[in-house]
């Protein structure tokens, strides 16, 4: 186990800057999921850490050692990607063994250590199969499991479930969070996924345009958003944003001209600014057209979620997901009404993006027998 600094570290080609100076302390054994939509840099960021890129400025450290200097292998990370080439001619014992015959370690020691790691992986029952004779899921195992053997201080992995289907990616997902859980070994995960992320981090990295905008739990990243980005980006639904004015009163104005009531101390200290309202689906609420104060909108379509229906309706032209709960129900075309909780409400700055007010931490409290 190994705790991993980041510091001030960029990447250019050549005067295009594409990571602009991140800056982030792992703990030993923490799993790390860096988030964050395609070309924002996160796999420029991982493969900084694992030696494959250059790193242009700044400086990482694993378990304590400056490691800019130093080789790939040199490093004790173990890479796993979303294409792991498996080698096709050998069994799946000699692939996960493979990097231990390359180092000499004796016969008896690699079948030791090849069956523990299958142990792990569930793999013992296709120890003597080759590649082609599996499914996609384990093969994915093996390729983790050729990444175990050489028990590293670091796992970074990279989309590593992005090749596989909905199903059998969640299967994995549960796999990666146990093997996390028994092993201990400090992780760095990237991914586009949201859900992957919720699911697998200790601690989210939510990264855009080659900057950090936020690191937090999954919870504060979801609750507590401190961006308009982030704000926008986790979630499904993601958070409905409405930008606007906060007028004399103290009351959000949207651009059509209806209100919205804030909580009196945040309207009046943001009186006059121009700003974002966010809300959760959940947050908001779906009334009669005619109850007062309801905002009036259309409902587009309804979103099946299993466990809960979200319905996506149109007002004034933007779109608005709320949260259906109860018996609560309506049909495309009805025209409803919104009501939105203003001790739930967000507002994030519109100019920077940056977060001006946030609902009183409603913390989540741990289950008591
Ligand atoms: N060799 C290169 N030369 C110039 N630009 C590059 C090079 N490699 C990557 N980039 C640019 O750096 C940025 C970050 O790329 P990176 O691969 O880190 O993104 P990512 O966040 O991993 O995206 P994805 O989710 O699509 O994998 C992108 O805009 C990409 O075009
Ligand atoms: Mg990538």
């Amino acid at each position: 186990m190994a705790p991993i600094s980041i510091r001030n570290v960029k990447k250019n080609y050549g005067k295009t800057a594409v990571v602009h100076g991140v800056d982030l302390e792992i703990a030993s054994g923490e799993f790390i999921v860096i988030l964050g939509p395609s070309g924002c840099g996160k796999s420029t960021l991982l493969r900084m850490v694992a030696g494959l890129e250059e790193i242009s400025d700044g400086e990482i450290a694993i378990d304590g050692t400056v490691v800019n200097q130093l080789e790939p292998r040199q490093r004790g990370c173990a890479m796993v990607f979303q294409n792991y080439a498996l080698y096709p001619h050998m069994t799946v014992a000699e692939n996960i063994g493979y990097a231990l015959k390359v180092s000499g370690i004796s016969k008896a020691e690699r079948r030791q250590r090849v069956e523990a790691v299958a142990k792990a992986l569930s793999l013992e029952p296709y120890l003597d199969r080759r590649p082609m004779a599996l499914s996609g899921g384990q093969r994915q195992r093996v390729a983790m499991g050729r990444a175990m053997i050489r028990e590293p201080k670091v796992f970074l992995f990279d989309e590593p479930l992005s090749n596989l289907d909905a199903k059998l990616r969640i299967a994995m997902r549960a796999e990666i969070r146990r093997l996390h859980r028994r092993l201990g070994t400090t992780s760095i995960f990237v991914t586009h996924d949201q859900n992957e992320a919720m699911t697998l981090a200790d601690r989210i990295v939510v990264m855009n345009a080659g900057k950090v905008e936020q690191v937090g739990t999954p919870e504060e990243v979801y609750h507590f958003p401190t961006s308009r980005f982030v704000a926008g980006f986790v979630g499904s639904p993601a958070m409905n944003l409405l930008e606007g004015r906060v007028n004399e009163t103290g009351a959000f104005v949207y651009d059509q001209g209806r209100i919205i009531p804030l909580p009196a101390q945040q309207g009046q200290a943001l009186a006059g600014q121009r700003v974002v309202l966010g809300v959760r689906a959940e947050a908001a609420q779906l009334v009669s057209a005619e109850t007062p104060g309801a905002l009036p909108a259309t409902a587009d379509f309804i979103e099946e979620l299993g466990a809960s229906r979200v319905v996506h309706t149109d007002f004034d032209g933007l779109p608005v997901a709320v949260a259906l709960t109860g018996t609560a129900n309506c049909r495309p075309g009805d025209r409803v009404g919104i009501l939105i909780d203003p001790q739930a409400i967000h507002l994030y700055s519109a100019d920077t993006g940056a977060s001006l007010a946030a609902p009183a931490a409603a913390r989540l409290m741990p289950v008591e027998a």
